[in-house]
């Protein structure tokens, strides 16, 4: 089955609901539905833009998948300051970014976290973006690949084997985000060629010929192609460049490039 390939604008803490709605309405007049067919094109909003922008895409019949970047894994209850997969499935949220670097580096997330919030997003009919990715300090000693292994088997603990088809995996090398340093496209294609061997190993050949892994850490207009050319690499999950909407529609229109 050919893998249809995914692109994830991940705002980060930019952009209230006002400077949302500017920034999807302004994407959408660049974006035409050859676009839309090529790929699946994503955004995800901080959490306080996303009911804005499901309203949007719903009015404006939009096909633009929506995102969260975070998510509690417990349904409800007493947990101040955290928002529950359920609650975002209410918004239609199609997929959630868990474990992304800096939520790993900054708030402390671990590996069973971030399978915990995988299995949680799954079990609300949603599709994690399970994010992956060694430090410049792990690649230097080596220690690339067991990195990447260890957050695998720990993002993925306890997924089925039948739910392996919602979800997908980003290689982001820390060392690649938001620093302009985008890595070599053998070096991510070869990394990316890991994980899907991993996911191989760990479940079958058929599983991991169908998984999206993504590439991110500096994606801009002038890389994305070179990286869409890596047979490993099935999208992009963009940080910065997805806060310009020139930027942002010229990476999903790749194709054309
Ligand atoms: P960047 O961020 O594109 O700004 O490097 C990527 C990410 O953190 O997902």
């Amino acid at each position: 089955m050919a893998r249809t390939p995914i692109i994830v604008g991940n705002w980060k803490m930019h952009c209230d609901h006002l400077a949302a709605i500017q920034l999807v309405q302004q994407l959408s007049y660049r974006l035409d539905p050859k676009d839309y067919d090529t790929s699946e094109l994503v955004v995800a909003p901080p959490f306080t833009a996303l009911r804005s922008i499901q309203t949007l895409i719903q009015g404006d019949d939009l096909p633009l998948g929506l995102g969260a970047q975070n998510v509690f894994w417990e349904s409800e209850g007493a947990f101040t300051g955290e928002v529950s997969p359920a609650m975002l499935a209410a918004l239609h949220v199609a997929y959630v970014i868990c474990g992304h670097s800096e939520r790993r580096a900054m708030f402390g997330e671990d590996n069973q976290d971030v399978g915990r919030k995988v299995r949680a997003v799954l079990a609300h009919g949603m599709r994690p973006i399970l994010c992956v990715g060694e430090t410049l300090e792990q690649r230097e000693a080596g220690q690339a690949n067991d990195v990447v292994v260890r957050q695998l088997n720990g993002g993925l603990e306890g997924v089925q084997a039948a739910q392996m088809g919602d979800v997908v995996i980003a290689y982001e090398p820390v060392w690649a985000i938001g620093t302009g340093r985008t890595a070599l496209p053998e070096d991510a294609d070869e990394m990316c060629g890991i994980i899907r061997g991993h996911v191989g190993d760990v479940y079958d050949a058929a599983i991991a010929g169908d998984l999206r892994v993504q590439y991110g850490g500096s994606v801009k207009p002038a890389n994305i192609a070179s990286l869409m050319d890596c047979a490993h690499v099935d999208g992009a999950l963009v940080g910065g460049a997805s806060l310009d909407p020139d930027d942002f529609a010229t990476i999903c229109r790749w194709h054309r490039l």
